[in-house]
């Protein structure tokens, strides 16, 4: 019997490089091999408040670009989250089993937390408490944020799945699912959940850089080659790109900077290319204009023929209600066995 594989990406604006080799480049390629299900994360966009009037165009924009990159709704079941319903009951049950200290620990969430508050939120629970309540501000943090790992544990234990293709900085998030799986099994005497395992084509996870210097490619960064972008965007994108000085002397440590771009190379360009600036690094013999060309010209030989796809998907609304009430039915009907296995586990039982 094939593994399964389940992964899905949250509804919050078009997909950027960083999405495309952490995740939905790898959906593509597993789908052929495995029992394959992606969806779109709605309810987690809900984390950061949305505008309601744009989250629907976001998840058509997500599913278009899902299908433009080639996941075939033939090979792999495509959902959106919400459709799911039975994802948020285990959600609740679920959460009986996860500890608040466990969840304010998690990289994302303090990091989330401090974007919204503009607070440090320390590790201890006492320290966050404070914080929140003593802030005389309508903003806080919401308990949604807080319990995102519960929600993307579930999306992934519903669905019994055994590999999950993300990025590095998802990894926290599947450690937790693990220990939650452990945890649920172990209490319960069961074995009803898998352990799931990020997957990887390379060795390691990616992290795909921006184009700002540091740090990762992200849409909250604004550092970010977007998959919709058209040619003219893309080049000015790319030529904008912060770099350095040049190399001082030869054979020098290259800079965050210009390794980021390097980086992007390492994705998109032949491997000869990037050892060609490599070199040209060490010799100090570089040129950015140059490398920088270089990199728009291969980057758009990835991404110029899925903006097409993506335009022309968008438009078919009969599609995209085709491919989602399929995947509906057919992601509900895998989580509703699931979770009827967990009622029955935690003793919740009909008297009729
Ligand atoms: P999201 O929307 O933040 O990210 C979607 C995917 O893109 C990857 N990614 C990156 N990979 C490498 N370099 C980057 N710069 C970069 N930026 C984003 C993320 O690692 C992720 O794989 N919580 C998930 C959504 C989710 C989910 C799930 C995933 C909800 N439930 C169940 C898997 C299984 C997320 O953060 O999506």
């Amino acid at each position: 019997m094939k593994e399964t594989v389940l992964s899905g990406i949250r509804a919050t604006g078009n997909l950027h490089l960083g999405n495309y080799y952490g995740a939905l480049s790898k959906f593509v390629r597993m789908q052929d091999d495995y029992d394959s299900l992606f969806f779109i994360a709605d309810l987690h966009a809900l984390t950061t408040h949305p505008d309601p009037k744009t989250l629907h165009s976001n998840v058509k924009n997500i599913l278009a670009e899902y299908l433009a990159a080639g996941i075939d709704p033939d090979k792999a079941t495509i959902f959106v989250q919400s459709d799911v319903p039975e994802v948020s009951e285990l959600y609740l049950l679920l959460n009986m089993h996860v500890g608040i200290g466990e969840l304010m620990r998690t990289a994302s969430f303090k990091d989330k937390a401090r974007k919204q508050l503009g607070i440090k939120v320390d590790a201890a629970e006492g320290d966050i408490e404070r914080e929140i309540i003593g802030t005389n501000s309508n903003k806080r943090v919401n308990a949604g944020l807080l319990t995102y790992p519960t929600l993307m544990a579930v999306d992934i234990l519903i669905q019994k799945a055994h590999k999950v293709p993300v990025g590095k900085d998802q990894e926290q998030h599947l450690e937790l699912t693990r220990r939650f799986a452990r945890r649920f099994n172990s209490y319960y005497g069961v074995d009803l959940f898998p352990e799931p395992e990020n997957f990887n084509f390379g060795d390691h996870a990616v992290k795909v850089p921006g184009l700002d210097g540091s740090g990762k490619m992200g849409k909250s960064e604004g550092n970010c080659i977007y998959l919709i972008d058209d040619e003219k965007t893309l080049r000015k994108k790319v030529m904008r790109a912060v770099t350095d000085e040049g190399p001082k002397e030869p054979n020098q440590p290259v800079s965050e900077p210009v390794n980021n771009l390097l980086t992007l190379m390492e994705l998109t360009s032949a491997p000869e290319v990037v050892q060609h600036y490599r070199d040209a690094y060490a010799n100090c013999s570089i040129r950015y204009g140059d490398l920088k060309k270089q990199l728009a010209e291969d980057i758009l030989k990835v991404t110029l023929p899925i903006r097409e796809r993506i335009l022309d998907i968008q438009n078919d609304d009969a599609l995209l209600a085709r491919v989602t009430r399929q995947g509906a039915e057919r992601a509900r009907e895998r989580a509703a066995k699931t979770l009827a296995e967990v009622r029955e586990i935690m003793g919740i039982r009909k008297f009729y």
